[in-house]
């Protein structure tokens, strides 16, 4: 399939712009503890898709002998390779065509990518071609189901409706398409791709300026640490994590 990549980041200081001047360090905390919730603790080959510049290697790499960083942003790439140096082979193309063999990967992650898919289903099969019989997806999803989703449209201060399952494409925040998905339609693709869900957490739970002015991050992060698992049958978070397994032959 040929699909115009909708979202380029060559060029653009990811982890300066969005990470380090930001204060997003609740945020940065809440996807590290859920992805050590969720990824095993040992893979021969892994995948980080769409890992931008490796924001989240130290999470994985300790777990995996061999580790590829693949994104389509070859900038966001040389960054990566700056940092980790041989600990990580970097490979860029797009998540619609991976470079990789059919079932080469025992495990790979996708965190903060959905945003930028249109196709979600495409993505999904890709990944799970290259994915071993028996290997494990950790997938985050950009939610449109959120409190503040609902609260915005209820009060008439937003068209998307957060409770029908179409997907949503915000073009206010992107000219190209910012999408978010509703979690009975991502939970629908992932079964007719395959996949079995092991497990679900609710990410992020407290993003929220104000929130983060009246309890200082650290309360946060402890209250999001006992959120993530409760939280997750009502997935009212603006991140939804899924783990995903690949069923043996
Ligand atoms: C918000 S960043 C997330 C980076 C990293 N996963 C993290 O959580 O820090 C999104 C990344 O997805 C990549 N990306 C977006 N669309 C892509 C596509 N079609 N193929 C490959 N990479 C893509 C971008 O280049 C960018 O590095």
């Amino acid at each position: 399939m040929s699909e115009k990549v909708i979202s380029d980041y060559n060029g653009y200081d990811y982890k300066k712009i969005f990470w380090e001047d930001a204060d997003r360090e609740y945020e940065d905390q809440a996807d590290r503890m859920a992805i050590r919730k969720l990824l095993p603790k040992r893979m021969e080959k892994f995948a980080d898709i769409g890992g931008g510049y490796g924001r989240l290697a130290n999470e994985y790499l300790k777990r995996a002998h061999k580790v590829y960083i693949f994104d389509y942003s070859k900038s966001e790439l040389a960054q990566a390779k700056e940092m980790y140096g041989d600990k990580v082979e970097t490979k860029a193309g797009d998540i619609y065509k991976l470079p990789f063999k059919d079932k080469e990967l025992d495990g790979l992650m996708m965190i903060r990518v959905t945003h930028h898919l249109k196709y979600m289903d495409k993505a999904m099969a890709e990944l799970y071609r290259v994915l071993k019989p028996g290997g494990v997806a950790v997938i985050e999803v950009a939610n449109k189901r959120t409190l503040p989703k609902m609260a915005r449209f209820i009060t008439g201060r937003s068209k998307v409706n957060p409770f029908d399952k179409k997907v949503a494409n915000y073009k206010d925040i992107s000219a190209n398409g910012f999408y978010n998905y509703h979690p009975k339609y991502v939970e629908e693709i992932f079964e007719k791709t395959g996949f079995k869900t092991e497990k679900v957490l609710s990410v992020s739970n407290f993003r929220s300026k104000s929130l983060k002015k009246i309890f200082r991050t650290d309360n946060l992060v402890k209250m999001e640490d006992k959120a993530q698992a409760a939280l997750a049958p009502i997935r009212f978070a603006p991140s939804i994590y899924y783990k995903l397994r690949k069923p043996e032959e």
